[in-house]
């Protein structure tokens, strides 16, 4: 009995904390000025820490896998294999003009798949982009 009420009392402070100070907070950033990425992606690279990591494994690990073999979980399934990075005949001939390319504007756009989409946010985040590129082609065997 003594215990369930503690509980209570913990998670009725906690929601009036909650309905207190969450309003401010998003009154401070409420303006619509300054355009903030959606909530779930900065979370996630708070938590992981680097932010190119967060988004190489957000957005290509399903396909081009962990490791960069191609080899992530949607390639069993598609028609046109997902590029492996380790390829030593790819590494020979890409460029990181040519990766920057495909990054932002699908596989389509360096003579490719149309099943690699496009990333044309990263234009804008050069900071991010730079270093996928690199990690892109430092991929190896
Ligand atoms: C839906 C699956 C899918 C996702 C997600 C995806 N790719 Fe791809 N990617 C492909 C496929 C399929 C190809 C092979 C295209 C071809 O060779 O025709 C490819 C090719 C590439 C190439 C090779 C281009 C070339 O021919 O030189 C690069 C570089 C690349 N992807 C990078 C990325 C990066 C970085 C991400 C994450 C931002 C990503 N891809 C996300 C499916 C995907």
């Amino acid at each position: 009995m003594m215990k369930s009420a503690a509980v209570l009392t913990t998670s009725a402070l906690f929601a009036f904390v909650s309905a207190v100070f969450v309003p401010l907070a998003a009154c401070d950033n409420g303006s619509g000025a300054v355009k903030r990425e959606p909530p779930g992606s900065n979370a996630g690279a708070l938590a992981a820490g680097d932010p190119v990591e967060t988004l190489y494994r957000d957005r290509c690990s399903g396909c081009h896998g962990a490791t960069g073999r191609g080899d992530g979980s949607l390639s069993t399934t598609m028609q046109v294999k997902p590029r492996d990075f380790t390829d030593s005949a790819w590494r020979a001939t890409s460029t990181d003009e040519k990766v920057r390319t495909a990054i932002l504007k699908g596989g389509k756009s360096v003579g490719g798949s149309e099943l690699m989409p496009g990333s044309p946010d990263l234009e804008k985040r050069p900071e991010v982009l730079e270093p996928l590129v690199k990690k892109v082609r430092a991929f190896q065997r």
